[in-house]
């Protein structure tokens, strides 16, 4: 068994996702960059970890299927462990719409894609770390979660707030079996996924925000880099925002 910790980055490569497999493989794991459709985001991720002198290695598959996510985790665990998982493919697609205008088959959709993200990934993770005895599951969830903050996004919202509570329902279950279960919840980041977000409303988002800018992927990989590894070791069933204040806000 090798005795370098392993971490499972979902959607590791871009984003969130890439920046934080880049923070783990520099705090010294070897990292499982999952990737769905762009192979060459994946490789140039491991490519830019392993020039750091990290370990890294890419690895395919939708999230969403049992058995690719069964797979995934196999890949990981090749070496003998699997530490960390960090659920933060972005594997549910949607634009943001307003309930009048959003049929019930496409929240369906949206919601049904937030949870089968996680759902057998997280059972597949537990089945090792249960056997190991030890682990940490980070998901990546959304202030959205919290209620409204932006308009169109009823299905998203929903979605992450089912995230929400699912993770708290794993923590107590994987807590006597060693496992810790955290959520981090970013307001809004600049990744590929956001782009479309006008400027302008960027604006509008970085004022109300009292630290007073959006977030940078890098911002949420230090934030889940806070919740692996043994300083987090007691710390399980959290929500940590990672909003730079803008969810405390009321001004
Ligand atoms: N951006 C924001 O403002 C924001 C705010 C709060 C929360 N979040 C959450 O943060 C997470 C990451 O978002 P992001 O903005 O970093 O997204 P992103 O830049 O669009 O990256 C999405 C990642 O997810 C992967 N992916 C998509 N479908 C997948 C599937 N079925 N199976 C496996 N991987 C899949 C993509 O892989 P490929 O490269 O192969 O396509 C890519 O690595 C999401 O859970 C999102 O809801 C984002």
């Amino acid at each position: 068994m090798t005795d370098t910790p392993t971490a499972l980055v979902t959607g590791g490569s871009r984003g969130i996702g890439a920046a934080t497999a880049r923070h783990l493989a520099a705090r010294g794991y070897r990292v499982a960059v999952n990737y769905f459709s762009n192979r060459a985001a994946a490789d140039q991720v491991v490519k830019e970890i392993t020039a750091d002198g990290g370990s890294a290695f890419a690895v395919r598959g939708d999230v969403r299927d049992d058995d690719e996510a069964a797979e995934l985790v196999r890949r990981a665990a090749e070496g003998g462990r699997l530490d960390v998982l960090v659920c933060n493919a972005a594997a549910a697609h949607f634009t943001p719409t307003p309930l009048r205008d959003l049929p019930w088959e496409d929240f369906r959709g949206k919601v049904t894609d937030e949870l089968a993200a996680v759902y057998p990934l997280t059972q597949h993770a537990l089945a090792v770390m249960s056997g190991q005895g030890y682990g940490q599951i980070v998901y990546v969830s959304s202030l959205l979660a919290e209620g409204p903050s932006a308009p169109g996004m009823i299905a998203h919202g929903t979605a992450k707030a089912a995230l929400n509570t699912f993770a708290q329902f794993v923590a107590c279950e994987a807590g006597p079996l060693g496992v810790n279960v955290n959520v981090v919840s970013p307001g809004y980041v600049r990744t590929e996924a956001s782009a479309g977000i006008p400027a302008e409303v960027q604006r509008r988002i970085a004022e109300r925000t009292p630290l007073g800018r959006v977030a940078e992927p890098d911002d949420v990989a230090r934030a889940i880099g806070l919740l692996v590894g043994s300083d987090a070791g007691f710390v399980t069933g959290t929500v940590l925002r990672v909003d730079g204040g803008a969810g405390a806000s009321r001004m």
